[in-house]
């Protein structure tokens, strides 16, 4: 059974139809690139995975429980029980200004799962040295590159040991210099079996770590397929299309 499930999901703002009854499935280890041009609703959708949107329309299953079910949501512990089962990581980093590196990581745990403190110290400190950054564990955000802030927020959605890990655009805000230090982390994620949603417009990345490639074009799933298929042999015109764009 697929971890995720999402079926025919749609979202308007006002007149603007964003998502028009997407659906596809995350396999559990299964790491699943999302493609497609600005506006396409590529953050939309993830973004609706953890119900930070609502959707007016369709179906999302989390492991054997409903988010939404052909349009009606589940009440709000539900929604928290699933929902804190995906850490998701944004382009922007959203790290706490005013806590230190290590607090950044502690704070959730800490507050929300009640951990004790030695307990969240050994976790934050063994996440540290995974991102590479047990050096900064005291230091402020403001004090660090894009590459090392977007490693503290992976290193902080790991913290809540989540099943299944969404990233919308990690690298995106990056100089191009940085975004290698953060991909390889994703990679190193990737390599322990964690399942990933990844929407990303690092097309060499994507060939590379992904199980699986879905295609997005103005709010639907054009294509989706194995990234040899879909860089390779791609079947519709749109997907070729946007990649010869996107990779120029
Ligand atoms: N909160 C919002 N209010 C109104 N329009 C929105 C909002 N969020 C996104 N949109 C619009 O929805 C469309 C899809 O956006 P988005 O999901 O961010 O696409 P992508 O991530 O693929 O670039 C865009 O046209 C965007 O302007
Ligand atoms: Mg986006």
């Amino acid at each position: 059974m697929a971890i995720i499930e999402v079926s025919n999901i749609q979202k308007s703002f006002g007149d603007l139809n964003v998502l028009k009854n997407v659906s596809f499935e995350v396999n559990k280890g299964e790491v699943v690139a999302v493609i497609g041009p600005s506006g396409s609703g590529k953050s939309t959708m993830l973004r609706s995975l953890v119900h930070l949107e609502e959707v007016n329309g369709g179906s999302i299953r989390v492991q054997d429980e409903y988010l939404v079910h052909d349009g009606v949501y589940a009440d709000s512990k539900q929604l928290k029980k699933i929902t804190s089962r995906m850490g998701m990581v944004f382009q922007h980093f959203n790290l706490f200004p005013h806590l230190s590196v290590e607090k950044n990581l502690e704070l959730a745990p800490r507050q929300v799962k009640k951990e004790s403190e030695e307990q969240v110290h050994k976790k934050s400190s063994e996440l540290l040295r995974k991102v590479g950054l047990t050096d900064k564990a005291a230091v402020y955000p403001a004090n660090l590159s894009g590459g090392q802030k977007q490693r503290v927020a992976i290193a902080r959605a790991l913290m809540m040991n989540p099943d299944i890990m969404l990233f919308d655009e990690p690298t995106s805000a990056l100089d191009p210099e940085l975004t290698g230090e953060v991909l390889q982390v994703i990679k190193k994620i990737a390599e322990e079996h964690m399942t990933m949603v990844i929407v990303t417009h690092e097309m060499s990345f994507a060939r590379d770590v992904a199980d699986r490639v879905i295609f997005m074009d103005n709010g639907e799933v054009v294509e989706s397929g194995t990234p040899e298929q879909i860089f390779n042999h791609p079947k519709v015109e749109r997907t070729r299309a946007f990649l010869n764009r996107a990779q120029q």
